[in-house]
This record gives C-alpha cells, structure tokens and sequence, in this order.
C-alpha cells in the first residue's frame, strides 16, 4: 500500500492538518492537491503549534518532500509568509516543491472575493476572503496565469495586460471600486518568483515517480466534501474539489494508483460560514461542543457553527469518494456530555431520507432523526486503545461506523500526535 488520500468527511476543519502529520512519519511524500489558502490545517508538536495553510502537514519531517500540486490556487504572498515563519523556527523547507501548472492568486481575486461578497448581501456564501473563487473562475475561463507563466516575463506581462483590463473595467463599472494598476504587480510578482522559482517542478513526475516506486505518498484534502463545488452544499461551497476524485486532477495521478482514501470526520459536525447545516444546534450544548473543541476558525478565527455527527452527511461522503476507512477525531470533546445524538436520516414530507438531498430547498424541509446514546463522562485524552476507551465511547463509534459503513481505523482524543489511537495501520 504506498497511496492514501485523506480527505475531510464534512464541512472542513475535520483535524486533517493533524491526521496528515501523523501518517506523515511514516510517509515519504505529502502532496497538498486543491484548494488554497482558504484552508487552516494545525498541527500540534509537543507545546508548539504550526497553522498551515499551504505548506502539506508533512513539512514537519525532515525527511518528507511536500508537494503543492496542481489544482492548488497559489497565493505566493502567503506562501512566502508561511515559508518564512517555518524557517524561523527552524523547520527545513529544501524538500518543498510547487507545481508549475498551479494557477497563481492575484491581487484582483482577492478584492473581487471581497467585492462580490458584499454586493450578495444577505445571500453572502461567508467566503474567507482569500481570493478562490475568482481565481478557479479564472482558470475555467482560461485566462488565469499559472506558475509556469511567472517565470516568462513578457508572456506574463501580456497575461497580466489582458486580464487587468477585463478586471478593472468590472472593479469600475459594475462594483463602482478603483481597478489596480499594471506596474506595482508586476514588481510585486517578480520579486515573489524570484523567492519561490527553485521549487517550482512538473510535480506530477515526482508525485507518480515516488508512487511507482512503491513509496509512500499521502494526498492531503483541504477543506471538506460538503464544500465540493459538485457535491456540496451548492452554492454554499468552496470553489475546488475536496473529494478523493479531486487527488487525481488535482495532483495528476491516474485513479488506479490510489490504495486507500481515509475520510476524516470530526466525532460531531461544525461548519464555518453561511449555508444549511441539518444538524446544527443553537443551545447550551452546540456552545458547549465549541468551547470544548476551541472551534474558532484556523484561517479567519470566525466561530464554528456546531452540532451533532450526522451520518446522511459522512454516508454521503463515503460514497463519493470511495472511503475504505474513517478517521473520527475530537472524541474527546464528547466527554462530558450526558448524552449524545446522532443524525441517522433526514424526514421530509413525511418520508425518510437516507441520502443528502440537492436542492436547498429540499434540505430546508428536512427534519434529522435522531438516535440518541449515552454519554460515557469519563475523560479519554489519555486514552491509547480502542479497548481502553469508556464502553459508552466504543459504542458510540461502533455507531456511527454502522451507520455510515466504514471502519474507523483511526480515532483522535485530542490535538497532539500521541492522542491519537490506530485501530488498522494504513502501511
Ligand atoms: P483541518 O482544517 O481539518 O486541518 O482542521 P483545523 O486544524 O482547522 O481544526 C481542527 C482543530 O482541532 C485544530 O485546532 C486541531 O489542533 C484540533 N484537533 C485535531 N484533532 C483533535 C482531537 O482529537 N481532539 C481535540 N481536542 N482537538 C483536536
Ligand atoms: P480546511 O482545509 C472550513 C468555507 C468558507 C465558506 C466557503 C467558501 O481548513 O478544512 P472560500 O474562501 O473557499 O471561497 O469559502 O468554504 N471554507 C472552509 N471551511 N475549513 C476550510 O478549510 C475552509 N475553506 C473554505 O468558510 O463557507
Ligand atoms: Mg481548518
């Protein structure tokens, strides 16, 4: 088994920044491979703790190559920002690589992410700001500029000349804002390709050289399936694909190549931002889970919503990425709860949905059905084995694995690496 893509199971902020660097000590490659840095992954070493929002959660390892693939919307700013901050702390970065083919985020997404956002006004999607939808609209209109383009001065001068006068004239003449100017970016742009051009590679003959040599590669997912731009929570979603399919383009490795996929799923749900969430709960207990689980934004410190695990949404999940296990994390946030429910199924219209409706309308009718079990009230952060875990514990997630019909191979009782309880070795 050399291939393993971990995705997040819900609506982002699963614990996928800490699941990947767990398996990453065993791993020989990393590979970030959608999204940008709209994503906030912690990972917790000992007293120190790292946010990343770019760099894969493998960078850690000395030993391990970290890839940041081609479907990834590069903002370099921030990447340079996140470089440096991990230099300075010692953390080696000669085993980082960026795609050539990832499509660069430029000043003008960033500000259109903003513009758009307030002209929606009630109807906002709750963006990070962080310009990805504008530049995934860019690369499916094919006029984004893309890392390769960076180090071609005259041809990204002309990329740049096309789109600013596209950009500028909608900054004026629709959102009624100033344009940008063509000069300061181009400066700006060069002096960040001179800081990033040694990682740049063609990382698709490194992630699949890596792979045929049956070493071990770990796809990280960033945010979660209910925010895929095709299975999510349409149009309360990210612009990429979180899916496992999203690791195949997004990386550019072939589907036969890919050993396990591992969704990652918190032991409840949260949601950060505007959109349905069926289980969402607005009493005592939802404000319990978030200040037991610290559930602020890692990217925009924003509240998590939260509320209960809901099965139709990981059952959803589980199918359209092919999960062959489930990593449940946060467990131990449960810990002093007396009870705890569990979204089995949606009723609307007075029959029962098994599956994660499309249409919104649809879901704002849905009733979860709840099952109710038993609290175990014991603390587990120190728990090291699934048999060491409270009865009432190990029931809880015998359930939520029957209901979705996966395995939970891995299971997180609190934020550091030793917390963490492997019922199956992935490799
Ligand atoms: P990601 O975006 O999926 O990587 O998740 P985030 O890093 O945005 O949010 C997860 C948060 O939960 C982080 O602060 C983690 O340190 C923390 N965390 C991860 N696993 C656990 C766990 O099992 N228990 C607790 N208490 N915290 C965890
Ligand atoms: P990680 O990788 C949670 C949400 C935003 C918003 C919607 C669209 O840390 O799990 P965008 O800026 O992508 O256009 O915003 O998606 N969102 C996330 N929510 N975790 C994330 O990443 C997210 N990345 C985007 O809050 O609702
Ligand atoms: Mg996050």
């Amino acid at each position: 088994m050399s291939a393993v893509v971990l995705i997040g199971a819900q609506w982002g902020d699963e614990g996928k920044g800490k699941i990947t660097d767990f398996l990453a000590e065993k791993a020989d490659m990393v590979v970030r491979y959608q999204g940008g840095s709209n994503a906030g992954h912690t990972v917790v070493v000992g007293d120190e703790e790292y946010k990343l929002h770019l760099v894969p959660s493998g960078i850690l390892y000395p030993g391990t190559v970290c890839i940041i693939g081609n479907s990834v919307v590069l903002d370099i700013e921030v990447l340079i920002s996140e470089i440096k901050e991990l230099k300075e702390r010692g953390i080696s970065i000669a085993n980082l690589r960026i795609s050539d083919r990832a499509q660069v985020i430029m000043p003008y997404h960033k500000r259109l992410d903003e513009v758009q956002e307030e002209s929606k006004g009630a109807n906002k999607i709750g963006t990070t700001k962080r310009g990805i939808g504008p530049c995934y609209m860019d690369k499916a209109s094919r006029v984004g500029i893309r890392v390769c383009d960076l180090i071609d001065q005259d041809l990204f001068e002309e990329k740049l000349s096309i789109n600013l006068a596209e950009k500028n004239t909608l900054f004026t003449k629709v959102y009624g804002v100033e344009g940008f100017q063509k000069e300061p970016i181009i400066k700006q742009y060069g002096e960040f390709t001179e800081e990033i051009k040694d990682l740049i590679a063609d990382t698709s003959v490194l992630i699949n050289d890596m792979v045929d040599a049956g070493k071990k590669v770990l796809f990280e997912g960033a945010q979660g399936t209910m925010l895929d731009v095709d299975h999510g929570t349409y149009p309360f979603v990210t612009s990429s694909h979180p899916v496992a399919g999203g690791a195949c383009i997004g990386a550019g490795i072939g589907p036969t190549k890919i050993d396990k996929v591992i969704g990652i799923a918190k032991a409840y749900t949260t949601r950060v931002g505007e959109g349905p969430f069926p289980t969402e709960l607005f009493d005592e207990t939802g404000k319990q889970i978030r200040d037991e689980g610290c559930e602020f934004g890692t990217t925009t410190g924003r509240p998590r919503r939260c509320g209960w695990f809901d099965a139709v949404v990981v059952r959803h999940s589980a199918r359209l990425s092919g999960l062959t296990g489930l990593a449940v994390t946060k467990l131990d946030v449960l810990d002093k709860l007396d009870e705890i429910k569990i979204c089995k199924g949606y009723e609307y219209q007075g029959r029962i949905l098994k599956d994660f409706p499309a249409s919104l309308k649809v879901l704002a009718q849905c009733k979860p059905i709840y099952e109710t079990l038993p609290g175990w009230k014991q603390d587990t952060t120190g728990t090291r084995s699934f048999n060491d875990l409270p009865e009432n514990a190990r029931r809880y997630l015998e359930r939520i694995e029957e209901l979705t019909g996966v395995k939970a191979v891995i299971v997180a009782v609190g934020p550091k690496r030793s917390q963490t309880i492997v019922r199956e070795e992935l490799y």
